[in-house]
């Protein structure tokens, strides 16, 4: 892939008529190639401590790639309050034994045999609200922002979590077949906002992208008929036992669903057995939910889901229970996995972030789960800031709410965790739409008005990740001097290469030390609220 350069690189052969023109010409397209391999960051500080890079039609930064890498060299990107943005500079690792002053640098040492799990990828979601804010742009300014996501000029993004029909970030409650009483699913069928604002934007993903996409369904209600208090929101479970005709009809929903995306060429790699279990069940919910306990969960994966998707040929689609707060691991766990034919048919487990703190609910409970259930895989399945009712919802350039995702990734990572899902890949101004105004934060915030949207310090940590720890990399063990100074997590990459993410979240410079018994040792100071990803080949 030929990175696209800076305005000053553009030669128009074909206008060059004269050889001395040419041969000048030669020249400075050498030079700028070798000095400018990315577009800059056009920034913007909306005075809330970080900036946000805007992109409109004509412009929008990019990523530097990776070029080759020379055994003891290193590469490293940086992002950092003050401003830089994936700003890449390389180094030379020193061989031998070194005296480390280790009173004053946090000593971060490799060991690349000992290794952790697979990782599956990080990504974000195809909601309708985020196809509703990329399609209010230009066709241009369009290709700008999914060219950010998900090729390799930006993040490459691997993973899409697509939601089953309507969830609050839609217009309006709807589900695939709001026909009463239809148990054949005679009248299943896609909607207006699956063809406008998702299944484009998907396909547009996946074919600009070089890597393979994971998409993973995710329903938030089954249709109102279905269900005990005749609404999509608000308290309520679906009608009858498993085994019955009500749960029966809601795991062939499941088929149906994923034949219908795989008409439209596009793969489910996985499904989740129910967006927020928890929701419906406990609480007169707002927007759209239903209601499972692990138990009645386990009942239906085993009696009726389960079956149903080997019965359709979808027994390789990746079934993940819970796909809620890590706070009911590692009992949720525990009570579907315990039943041997229910395991069966389970491949993950999902968490959302969302009442993650480290007093009362913390990572390591997913090294609970993991070390109970070390076969199945653990998940971040949804993610966003701004979502407690007394927080502001969108704060642009906000460099507190992309350390908060730093965290939370590197938390989740270092506790088994195989990858990590953003919510919303795009929101308006506002934090929308939402039709219970249930509005919240994104990486990028997409102003139709301008034409132009903002990407947010959130984007440029989700990439420090997404980036530079392609699927299929193994989390190698990392031990650190200072964990609290300093985060961080290691990889090594499909292509071998050992990746690094460094996160000094102080108000310092924090002196590093990392050791790699197979290189040397690398020396670097990370500014104050900084992020790194450090890429070298042994
Ligand atoms: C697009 O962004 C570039 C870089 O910030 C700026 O120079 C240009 O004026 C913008 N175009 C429009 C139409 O706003
Ligand atoms: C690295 O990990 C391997 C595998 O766990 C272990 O055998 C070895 O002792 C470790 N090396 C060091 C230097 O700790
Ligand atoms: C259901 O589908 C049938 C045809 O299969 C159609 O006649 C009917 O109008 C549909 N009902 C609704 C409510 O969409
Ligand atoms: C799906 O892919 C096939 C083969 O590449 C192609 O012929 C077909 O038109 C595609 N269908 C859609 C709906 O994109
Ligand atoms: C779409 O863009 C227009 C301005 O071009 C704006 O008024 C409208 O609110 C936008 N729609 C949404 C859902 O943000």
């Amino acid at each position: 892939m030929t990175p696209r350069r800076n305005n000053c690189c553009v030669v128009h052969f074909s206008t060059v008529i004269n050889w001395s023109v040419i041969v000048l010409t030669g020249i400075i397209s050498l030079f700028c190639w070798g000095t400018l391999g990315a577009i800059p960051c056009a920034r913007r500080d909306f005075s809330h401590g970080s900036v946000v890079c805007v992109c409109n039609a004509s412009y929008c930064d990019t990523v530097d790639p990776l070029t080759s890498l020379t055994a003891g060299h290193y590469v490293v990107y940086q992002s950092s309050k003050a401003g830089a943005r994936f700003a890449k500079t390389t180094g030379q690792f020193t061989k031998g034994k070194l005296e480390v002053n280790s009173a004053s640098s946090v000593v971060l040492t490799i060991n690349r045999s000992k290794t952790y799990q697979t990782m599956n990828g990080f990504g974000g979601a195809f909601t309708d609200a985020a196809g509703i804010n990329i399609l209010n742009v230009s066709v241009k300014t369009r290709t700008n922002l999914m060219n950010s996501y998900f090729s390799p000029e930006g993040l490459e993004y691997s993973i899409g979590r697509i939601p089953m029909a309507s969830c609050d970030f839609s217009t309006h409650p709807y589900s695939y077949d709001d026909t009463p009483m239809d148990f054949s699913l005679s009248n299943f069928s896609l909607t207006k906002e699956d063809t406008k604002f998702k299944i484009p934007l998907i396909q547009q993903a996946q074919a600009m992208n070089h890597r393979k996409m994971k998409f993973f369904g995710s329903p938030w209600s089954a249709p109102s008929w279905m269900k005990t208090n005749k609404n999509m929101k608000g308290r309520g479970s679906l009608m009858g036992q498993p085994g019955g005709k009500y749960f029966k009809t809601w795991a062939q929903y499941f088929v149906r669903f994923i034949q219908e995306y795989q008409k439209q060429n596009i793969t489910m790699w996985g499904i989740t057995a129910q967006n927020e279990p928890s929701d419906g069940e406990i609480i007169d919910f707002p927007f759209q939910a239903m209601g499972w306990t692990a138990d009645l969960q386990r009942d239906f994966i085993k009696t009726d889901l389960g079956p149903a998707l080997q019965a359709a040929g979808f027994g390789s689609v990746k079934l993940m229970i819970l796909d809620d707060n890590r706070i009911w691991l590692p009992l949720w766990a525990k009570t579907v996995l315990s039943d041997q034919v229910a395991a069966k048919y389970v491949s993950g487990i999902g968490v959302h972030w969302y009442l993650d703190t480290e007093w009362l609910v913390p990572a390591s409970l997913l090294t609970d789960t993991h070390n109970l259930f070390p076969d199945k895989f653990i998940l971040a399945t949804e993610a966003c800031a701004g979502s407690m009712p007394w927080q502001t919802k969108v704060i642009l350039g906000s460099w507190d709410r992309a350390e908060s995702y730093s965290r939370d990734i590197i938390e989740d990572i270092s506790n088994w965790a195989s990858g990590w899902t953003d919510w919303n890949l795009a929101l308006n101004m506002q934090g929308g739409p939402n039709w219970v105004k249930n509005f919240v934060d994104s990486p990028i915030i997409v102003n139709a008005e301008r034409d132009e949207f903002y990407k947010q310090p959130m984007f440029y940590v989700m990439g420090h990740f997404s980036k530079f720890v392609p699927p299929d990399s193994v989390r190698i063990d990392l031990t650190s001097s200072d964990s609290k100074s300093l985060l961080a997590v290691a990889f090594t990459a499909p292509d071998k290469s050992t990746v690094l993410v460094t996160n000094n979240r102080q108000n310092q410079n924090v002196a590093v030390v990392v050791k790699d018994s197979a290189v040397g040792t690398l020396t670097v100071t990370l500014p104050p609220h900084s992020i790194q990803t450090f890429v070298w080949r042994t």
